[in-house]
């Protein structure tokens, strides 16, 4: 494309406005699909994300987007890369630590006192994986020092973009910063070519890791192992209450007495009733 006509379709773009009436099919069906709210003071926002999903698919509007979608059946194929786009998925490597401390100091001491060696961990919106390695680093730390413990992280979570991130496990130096340097040493091998600034998470810690595709919306959560440790954190603020109920009750569902549920340090569960009570700020225990 000459530079002109690339200027003029970047305006055409810029102009191009979703109207109310396709913004509430967008959001009634994102909000169905995934729980995700999405009020119209997000539309800006919505917009943004779907100009990268019309640049993708070629189709030149929002218009012939969501006629797409809704008219033509579009749904079936365009629905997952829709919710890939509204998705949010921002994550760090030893994300709120003091979770990370307390499942060292206390949890998992706690659940080998109870008799518990055959540990089962799910990371419930895992995003790119920075979770579910960072409980697998904890975990494998612990297993060496404690002996005889068999133990299994799964990793899930509903966009299939940040699933294939998660799998190869390969980030930037940047973003293993707040790895401390014991287990960097241990558990992430650096590029040989430094023009590379990345890592790599060591096979063996991979292959502690299942991950597959689980939607919380879900009527039950087939996970076949009850669960020792549930994270299901910073993914309930994208809920209204009563989904957030929904999830939380199932999550417990999954978890074995004594068993210990983490959410996210903005995330609260008051008023919601579930069968835990409250360890440590943002962390439960199953009764
Ligand atoms: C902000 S990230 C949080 C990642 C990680 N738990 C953390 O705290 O760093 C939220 C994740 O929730 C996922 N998510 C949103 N709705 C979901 C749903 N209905 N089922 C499963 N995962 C969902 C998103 O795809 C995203 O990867």
């Amino acid at each position: 494309m000459g530079n002109g006509v690339a200027a003029v379709a970047r305006v055409r773009e810029a102009e191009d406005r979703l109207s109310n009436r396709n913004f509430e099919m967008l959001s009634g069906f994102i909000y169905d699909y995934s729980g995700i709210k999405m009020p119209s003071s997000k539309m800006t926002m919505l917009e943004g994300r779907l100009r990268r999903r019309l640049r993708a698919t070629g189709i030149p509007t929002f218009n012939d987007y969501c006629d797409y979608l809704f008219k033509h059946d579009g749904i079936e194929k365009e629905g997952i890369f829709l919710i890939d786009a509204v998705t949010t998925n921002k994550t760090d490597f030893f994300r709120e630590p003091k979770h990370f401390e307390y499942m060292t100091e206390t949890a998992l001491p706690e659940l080998v006192a109870a008799g518990h060696k055959r540990l089962r961990l799910w990371s419930s919106a895992c995003s790119i994986g920075a979770e579910p390695y960072t409980m697998a680093m904890v975990m494998q730390d612990f297993a060496e020092r404690q002996g005889g413990i068999d133990y299994k992280i799964y990793a899930t979570d509903l966009s299939t973009d940040v699933l294939q991130a998660a799998r190869r496990g390969i980030y930037s130096a940047d973003m293993v910063q707040p790895v401390p340097p014991e287990m960097r040493r241990k558990y992430l091998m650096v590029s040989r070519d430094p023009s590379r600034a990345e890592v790599r998470i060591h096979p063996h810690l991979r292959s502690m890791i299942g991950f597959g595709r689980l939607n919380l919306m879900d009527d039950a959560y087939r996970m076949g192992d009850p669960m020792q440790m549930i994270f299901c954190r910073n993914v309930l603020i994208y809920f209204d209450k009563p989904t957030q109920a929904r999830v939380l009750s199932r999550l417990c569902d999954c978890l074995v007495k004594g068993g210990f549920l983490f959410v996210g340090h903005s995330e609260t569960v008051t008023g919601i009733p579930l069968p835990v009570k409250q360890v440590a700020n943002t962390v439960f225990k199953k009764v």
